[in-house]
């Protein structure tokens, strides 16, 4: 541990860090990322990077304040983590708990009332153990998403989900609309590959950009940076593989043969 210090990232050093494990400069999702963060510091977002002297960088944390987050969610005078994470075997040493310690301090420094983040019991970002241990509690929950909150002010009032799960499906009724934010690297690769495998089901996709903290508030998921809307139906609410999506449609087109039949 003693090997890791955490660098405080801002947009003139962030171009040469590694973005939740990405640091492939001609990925798209990687430039879309670095080009968000560069538009985001000025709102108070920070991006902590844990570098290892032998192994680079091995971690992040990236938070900001309630008002600015890409989180569905009420949290005014919070800071909210979007993301913690640290790299495979460096798991279990103490290093996330690190980061999470550094952000509560900052929280404590700025004189906010608490710190929020969304966890998930799925596996594409961090679970609620970690938060739980470090004293946060759950104040809302969508399966598989908690609201966790650490309050540093008692009588602050609770941050809460503020999802609509039906504005946008009504508002994209007809066809299949991938909805995506740069806030997440690995978004934009998702959407070319889902993109790419509907057309040889024979759709046409619609790709909406999602370009700002209310937009991705809008997105009817916890999970403000991607969706999936086929016909009015979320049918994915992160990224994921062209296999999965093609599996999805499948279980989709079956549905419908079946009430078809019934
Ligand atoms: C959640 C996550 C950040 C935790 O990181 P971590 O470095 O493993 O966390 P820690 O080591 O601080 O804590 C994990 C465990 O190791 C224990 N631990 C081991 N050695 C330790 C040490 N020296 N000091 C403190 N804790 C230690 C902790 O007590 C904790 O125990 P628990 O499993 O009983 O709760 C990490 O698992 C992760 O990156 N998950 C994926 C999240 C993700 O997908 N993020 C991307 C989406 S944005």
């Amino acid at each position: 541990m003693s090997d890791c210090q955490i660098i405080d990232t801002n947009a003139a050093t962030i171009g040469g860090c590694s973005l939740c494990g990405n640091k492939n400069a001609s990925n798209l999702g990687f430039r879309r990322k670095r080009d968000w963060l560069k538009d985001r510091y000025a709102e108070g977002l920070r991006y902590k990077v844990l570098r290892s002297a032998k192994s680079g960088d091995i971690g992040m944390i990236e938070y900001t304040l309630g008002d600015h987050a890409w989180r569905p969610v009420e949290a005014k005078g919070y800071l909210v983590i979007h993301c913690l994470w640290v790299k495979g075997h460096h798991k279990g040493k103490g290093l996330g708990s690190l980061l999470l310690d550094n952000c509560l301090e900052d929280a404590q420094r700025s004189k906010c009332r608490g710190v929020a983040v969304v966890t998930s019991s799925d596996s594409f970002m961090a679970g609620s153990a970690l938060f739980l241990k470090a004293g946060f509690v759950s104040v809302d929950r969508l399966p598989p998403y908690d609201l966790l909150v650490k309050r540093l002010q008692k009588t602050a009032p609770n941050p809460r989900f503020i999802v609509d799960q039906e504005r946008l499906p009504k508002r994209y009724r007809k066809g299949l609309t991938i909805l995506v934010a740069d806030q997440c690297p690995y978004a934009a690769q998702s959407a070319g590959r889902i993109a790419k495998a509907s057309r040889t089901l024979g759709l046409e996709p619609r790709v909406v950009r999602v370009r700002s903290a209310k937009a991705s508030r809008e997105l009817p998921t916890p999970y403000g940076v991607f969706s999936i809307l086929y016909d009015g139906k979320l049918i994915a609410a992160r990224p994921i593989s062209a296999t999965r999506f093609r599996s999805i449609m499948r279980g989709n087109a079956d549905a419908c043969r079946q009430r078809v039949l019934a």
